[in-house]
């Protein structure tokens, strides 16, 4: 591939070996020099349209321990505030000859369609509703290291997916390995269709929690409600929260993801997140930094080789 715009391209084979290579990028980020020079020569701009405090620190940092010249485009002080359309200035942008070009935007899409158009790797760092692949790879790694395997495991995707990229992502990667998944959430916040992508949904919590071994949670994304129904908080948390109680009824040993930013109190209490015993959501940070160091590597290489789209 010559871009990471989603799972969706993705074979089971191709998952695996971008998490191979990030676990050698695991050991090295523990180390205390953490350069390889597999980039060094190369330009990566970061194009953030949207906030971010993980996805764009750890490409920021994957790209640096790996020796590129690393350039973060402030999107709010640039010319889209006179005007200047996406494409423009990808364009502008393509004329100065990156090689990797890392964009998070908040239309599902626009990413793909920046793609077309310019001449280097494309990364996709979350569009709109649509998918989050660096994160998918991310939690991926997180499960593997923490379960012993990607397989075979019930996986329950927990609140808000109708507007999550987070949920989109990890369904498909977690389904091209097999995983079983279960989504549970209100009725308002599940995608129409959804069956069809083989999960089961629930709308009870306690019911859609049992005997799973891997919780994930996801934030109220209230910025893509588009005016529509936004549930209470108090509400919510009394419903669709994790807490000890609820958690209860998965696996002894069932873990408890995030992949931030997260709401204490609205989908998750804070003690809980908090319990290294239970909780990965630190460990998912620190493997962010290395599966985007292995992604980026790969596309390198392909751009080396000349490897078609
Ligand atoms: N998980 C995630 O994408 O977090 P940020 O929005 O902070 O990058």
């Amino acid at each position: 591939h010559r871009h990471l715009l989603g799972i969706e391209p993705l074979q089971p084979q191709e998952i695996t070996t971008i998490l191979d290579l990030a676990e050698t990028y695991v050991a090295l980020n523990r180390q205390s020099d953490k350069h390889a020079d597999v980039l060094a020569g190369l330009t990566q701009i970061n194009m953030f349209f949207e906030n971010s405090t993980r996805t764009q620190a750890s490409f920021e940092l994957a790209g640096k321990r790996l020796g590129a010249d690393v350039m973060n485009m402030a999107m709010q002080a640039s010319s889209i505030k006179k005007g200047e359309t996406l494409i423009d200035t990808a364009m502008t942008l393509n004329a100065m000859h990156p090689d990797l070009l890392v964009v998070r935007h908040p239309h599902s899409g626009a990413v793909d369609l920046l793609a077309q158009k310019v001449n280097c790797a494309v990364l996709n760092a979350g569009d709109g509703r649509h998918e989050h692949p660096t994160q998918a790879l991310l939690d991926a790694l997180t499960i593997r290291r923490a379960k012993g395997r990607l397989h075979r495991l019930n996986i329950a995707i927990c609140g808000d997916i109708a507007h999550s990229r987070v949920a989109r992502s990890n369904i498909l990667l977690l389904g091209k390995m097999e995983n079983r998944i279960r989504l549970i959430g209100p009725p308002t916040l599940m995608p129409s269709g959804i069956a069809e992508f083989g999960v089961e949904v629930f709308d009870d919590m306690r019911a859609g929690l049992k005997d799973v071994d891997v919780v994930m949670m996801l934030r109220l994304q209230k910025e893509r409600m588009d005016g529509g129904f936004i549930p209470s908080e108090r509400e919510y948390y009394h419903r669709y929260g994790l807490d000890a109680e609820k958690l209860a009824l998965a696996k002894p040993d069932a873990i408890v993801m995030h992949p931030g930013p997260m709401n204490r109190g609205v989908e998750i209490d804070g003690t809980l997140a908090d319990d290294i015993n239970r909780s990965v959501i630190q460990d998912q940070v620190e493997m962010g930094v290395a599966v985007r160091m292995a992604a980026m590597e790969l596309l390198a290489r392909n751009l080396a080789t000349g490897a078609a789209v």
